[in-house]
């Protein structure tokens, strides 16, 4: 009898064994995990794991956040179906942690006569994008319909809300909130008019809007012109509620457990630009919600946004509860508000699901493409 001798493979992630069908090229991913990392041993992030741990197992009750209206507990946190107008107005002052939200651009776009419209297809803010390639594209909102009272009322309410935003959060707390690269300017002269602190901006490289057609028919005519660039990023502003006078980040961090962003692992800072993708398919499944944002970019921001790794983070605009599912999926605690009851109804089946979803070494494979492209 004579010994075959077989060359196998071991991930040193999730430790399976393997011998592969073609035996010259090594394995580009683990056929269990998928991690692409699969030769190589999980470095800081287990470093500090047992230090997490302790910190996460700290659960704040989140019973005073309900009020008077609907909710429901998922997991650690809790959704509920308000207008975050009031539900802010109402819950205790200088409670929450942080804020991730993504709000309705330019406001006009989740009123309840724009969301049928969106439904029935006809008109709105909601636009059919033209189609190139044949297939059937979903409906954008047009931010450039927005006339001059529009933009004012726009200005009016994001300054209203980064007041009420401002009382709910704890001194140092955190606001990271999504716009467009049209907007922006306009949404975040209102949060620093309201008294919030701007921080800066995380740019997340996505192609989701269009942008960059030719004149409109006079495409013929010029055709090297662009009438706006084709949009590349989407623009998420970071503030800050100002820190109490002459306290320090280290007296914040000790009083509030607030005032920095907690760092991916101990080597790296969290980083402004995030390579990010288009909401893959398999979400959009779980949850159809026309602003889902992806996973693999909300677990990075809830992960940030509580420097200790404890507390609350709120989502005032939850739509289909993209934010919240990324707090569960990193056992983390969230609140989420949501004021149209199809989305909220969505909320409580989607979260689950979209926590539960393994998103491949996310935090180590972002820094690792960053590292290679700078
Ligand atoms: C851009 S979407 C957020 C989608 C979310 N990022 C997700 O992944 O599902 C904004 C959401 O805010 C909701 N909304 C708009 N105004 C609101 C308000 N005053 N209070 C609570 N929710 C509101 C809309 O119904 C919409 O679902």
């Amino acid at each position: 009898m004579s010994k075959l001798h077989l060359l196998g493979y071991h991930c040193e992630r999730c430790k399976h064994d393997w011998v592969p069908r073609v035996q010259e090229q090594e394995p580009k991913v683990c056929p269990k995990c998928k991690s692409p990392y699969w030769n190589r041993p999980r470095r800081v992030i287990r470093e500090t794991q047992t230090e997490y741990k302790t910190i996460q197992d700290k659960f704040i009750p989140l019973d005073s956040f309900k009020q008077d209206f609907p909710y429901e507990f998922i997991g650690r946190s809790l959704i509920v179906h308000a207008d975050c107008f009031q539900w802010l107005k109402h819950i205790p002052e200088n409670t929450l942690h942080a804020i991730v939200t993504d709000p309705p651009y330019g406001v006009k776009e989740y009123e309840p006569e724009q969301i049928t419209k969106r439904k029935n297809g006809n008109g709105g803010i909601w636009r059919i994008p033209p189609s190139f390639d044949g297939s059937v594209r979903a409906p954008l909102p047009r931010f450039t319909a927005l006339n001059d009272k529009e933009r004012a009322i726009l200005t009016r309410v994001f300054q209203e809300w980064g007041k009420l935003a401002l009382k709910a959060l704890r001194p140092g707390g955190h606001v990271l909130i999504a716009s467009n690269a049209f907007l922006s300017q306009l949404v975040f002269s209102a949060l620093v008019n309201s008294g919030l602190e701007f921080r800066g901006e995380i740019i997340r490289l996505v192609r989701t809007f269009r942008g960059g057609d030719r004149p409109k028919n006079a495409e013929a005519e010029f055709p090297d012109i662009s009438s706006m660039p084709r949009s590349c990023y989407e623009p998420w502003g970071i503030f800050r509620k100002p820190l109490p006078h002459n306290l320090t980040i280290s007296q914040c961090l000790r009083k509030y457990g607030t005032g920095g962003l907690r760092r991916p692992n101990r080597e790296q800072p969290f980083a402004d630009v995030i390579f990010s993708e288009r909401t893959p398919q398999l979400e959009r499944e779980i949850a159809d919600h026309p602003s889902l944002k992806p996973q693999s970019f909300m677990r990075q921001l809830v992960h940030a946004v509580l420097p200790l790794g404890v507390g609350i983070i709120a989502d005032p605009f939850m739509g289909a509860g993209s934010t919240v599912a990324a707090a569960q999926a990193m056992s983390l605690q969230c609140i989420g508000v949501e004021r149209h009851l199809e989305y909220y109804e969505q909320s409580r089946v989607a979260i689950p699901k979209l926590a539960r979803l393994h998103i491949a070494n996310l935090i180590e494979q972002e820094i690792e493409q960053l590292t290679l492209q700078l």
